[in-house]
């Protein structure tokens, strides 16, 4: 990873992003069986050294941080737990690959209900197809609640992504989805503690989820919405 690229939350305020970090809209488009199958590039946001991204989910400058949280006396309390992700998670054993879950972790982004359900796959990979299968929608959680795992090696078959932001829109709900923090980007607490380092975060930014910083998916009960196009 880039030096000093990383994501610093400010107390009942933004996310400061540091390293040039790039940021760009992604937006999960549903496929024949009803229900999000890929992710489809959307707005690329200019480059910029540092930025800050709203956390409060009122900035009238979304993504970016206008100052709203202050004038809303905006509550960004950290409650998420931080027990690591492995100690947290269920672990569900296959007969090709074996998938962890952490619930906690869930932004709602439904990939997991494609094709009978990742963990129906999972279960089934003896058949290549459904090994396919429950890779591809365990890593197109963009939460990282679901990770597929390689029996033979014992590591976690992962995206290869380069360090950068994406803001999630779910047009299917007709509503803007968490933050998509990719690739291992540092996360830095408002107590200046570290979030342990992972490959796929959702981000809360509609202010509402009670597992801050991380997304639960109370964008969708508030029906946040950024005014990106592809929810127009
Ligand atoms: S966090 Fe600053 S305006 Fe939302």
């Amino acid at each position: 990873m880039g030096k000093n690229q990383k994501v610093v939350i400010v107390k009942d305020g933004p996310y400061l992003v540091f390293g040039n970090l790039i940021l760009a809209v992604e937006i999960a488009v549903v496929g024949e069986e009803g229900y999000p199958e890929k992710w489809e590039k959307g707005k690329a946001y200019p480059e910029q050294e540092k930025y800050a991204l709203c956390r409060c989910g009122k900035s009238k400058n979304k993504p970016y941080c206008d100052g709203t949280h202050t004038s809303i006396g905006f509550d960004g309390t950290e409650t998420a737990d931080r027990t690591k992700y492995l100690e947290q998670a269920e672990k569900l054993i296959g007969p090709k690959i074996d998938l962890t879950d952490a619930q906690n972790l869930c932004s709602s982004a439904r990939f997991c209900h494609l094709s009978g359900s990742t963990w129906t796959n999972v279960e089934n990979s003896e058949d290549p197809e459904a090994k396919e299968i429950a890779i591809k929608t365990a890593c197109n959680c963009p939460a990282g609640r679901l990770v597929v795992w390689d029996k033979k090696t014992g590591k976690p078959i992962e995206l290869k992504v380069k360090p950068s932001i994406s803001l999630l829109e779910d047009p299917q709900a007709k509503v803007s989805g968490p933050i998509w923090l990719k690739g291992g980007v540092e996360l830095e607490s408002a107590d200046g503690t570290k979030y342990e380092i992972r490959n796929r975060m959702t981000l809360c930014r509609c202010g509402k989820s009670d597992n801050k910083p991380f997304c639960d998916g109370s964008h969708i009960d508030c029906k946040f919405n950024d005014g990106d196009e592809s929810l127009k």
